[in-house]
């Protein structure tokens, strides 16, 4: 028997504190219009005092069971992306299985950075395609306001926090259908690391340090490497861009996303975008959007949906389902 990743549900949350750009005017030297024009972004959430990214990650991971219709009990594999693990260890996906009472199966943690999720995805088909496991959590989890500077404007207004999840589920292939995950592209050039990085860690400083990035250095990056992605990972699996229904992006920038619609000839109208009331929350937007598709009726069964994403590394990767 041929098997398949299907996914099952998704599931979201995003803390309660919300932290505007005329708040951030009151903090750094710049302004509301400045945000907005170069960014898009309006508002974003913090994750209060004490609440971790694991607390993120099992509201994201609970709502995505209950939309699935299971249960703990039914989960053998749990990948949480972060670049904000609660702790240096255990895997913050260890931490996430204690909360929601699962007692079976592997959890580990996956580091890509903005594209964890994009690599977490296809690791956690890989484990459900081949047979080994049956039922897969994964989930972008992230406390990125941990590793700002909020002295530095070029950085600190840009990100947010926030979790997204996906119900994953081995199904038999001939039964699924046309549904399922269907490939990946996923990339990494080591050299350009410069350009995005945080300035501490376990073993350098000892610290956990903070977001530096040459911001107008990795915008020049974004739109080829993304664009060249997406048209990868749908050639590969036969189809043109211009076949997919919705274009589910990793919210950096509005200003990278439609640089993207241009070029490869998309409708501005197929991009679920959450940026305006999130900002950039690294692993975990590509499945917070996804989940605002889903919740307001856009993504429906049986939809062909394109995941993008590029971040630290660089790394950057493209993603297909039906949903
Ligand atoms: N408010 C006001 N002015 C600012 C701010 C701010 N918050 N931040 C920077 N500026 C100033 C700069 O100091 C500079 O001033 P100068 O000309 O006097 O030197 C000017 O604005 C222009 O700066 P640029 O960096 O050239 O501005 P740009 O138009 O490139 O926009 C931005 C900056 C929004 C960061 C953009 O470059 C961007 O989005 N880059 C990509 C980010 C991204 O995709 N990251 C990858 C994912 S994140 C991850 O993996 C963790």
């Amino acid at each position: 028997m041929s098997l398949k990743s299907v996914l099952r549900g998704c599931g979201a949350y995003l803390p309660d504190k919300i932290l505007t750009n005329d708040d951030l005017a009151r903090m750094v030297d710049t302004s509301d219009e400045w945000i907005r024009e170069r960014t898009g972004i309006r508002e974003r959430r913090v994750a209060a005092e004490g609440e971790n990214t694991s607390d993120l990650a099992v509201k994201a991971a609970s709502e995505a069971l209950r939309a699935a219709d299971l249960t703990p009990a039914d989960v053998d594999l749990i990948v949480v992306a972060t670049t904000t693990p609660d702790l240096t260890f255990p895997a913050t996906a260890a931490i996430v299985q204690a909360k929601l009472g699962v007692e079976q199966g592997a959890a580990f943690d996956i580091q890509a950075v903005c594209t964890g999720f994009i690599y977490a995805l296809s690791a956690a088909d890989k484990f459900l395609a081949s047979g080994q496991n049956r039922c897969a959590l994964v989930i972008g989890a992230e406390t990125f306001s941990r590793i700002l500077d909020w002295e530095d404007r070029s950085t600190c207004v840009l990100f947010g926090d926030g979790a997204g999840a996906f119900v994953l589920e081995a199904q038999d292939a001939d039964a699924a259908g046309e549904r399922g995950f269907i490939n990946s592209y996923l990339r990494c050039d080591g050299r350009l690391v410069d350009l995005l990085y945080v300035d501490g860690g376990v073993s350098a400083t000892g610290s956990a340090g903070y977001v530096r990035m040459q911001g107008n250095k990795v915008f020049r990056e974004a739109v080829i490497r993304i664009s060249q992605a997406m048209e990868r990972v749908a050639a590969d699996a036969g189809v043109s861009v211009h076949d997919i229904d919705w274009f589910v992006p990793h919210q950096a920038n509005e200003r990278i996303i439609h640089g993207v619609v241009k070029k490869l000839d998309l409708r501005v109208d197929q991009v679920i975008s959450t940026i305006a009331g999130q900002g950039n929350t690294s692993a975990a937007s590509i499945p917070l959007a996804y989940s605002a598709g889903v919740a307001d009726g856009r993504i429906k069964q049986g939809d062909l949906v394109l995941l993008e994403a590029m971040g630290g590394g660089l790394t950057w990767g493209a993603a297909l389902l039906r949903a």
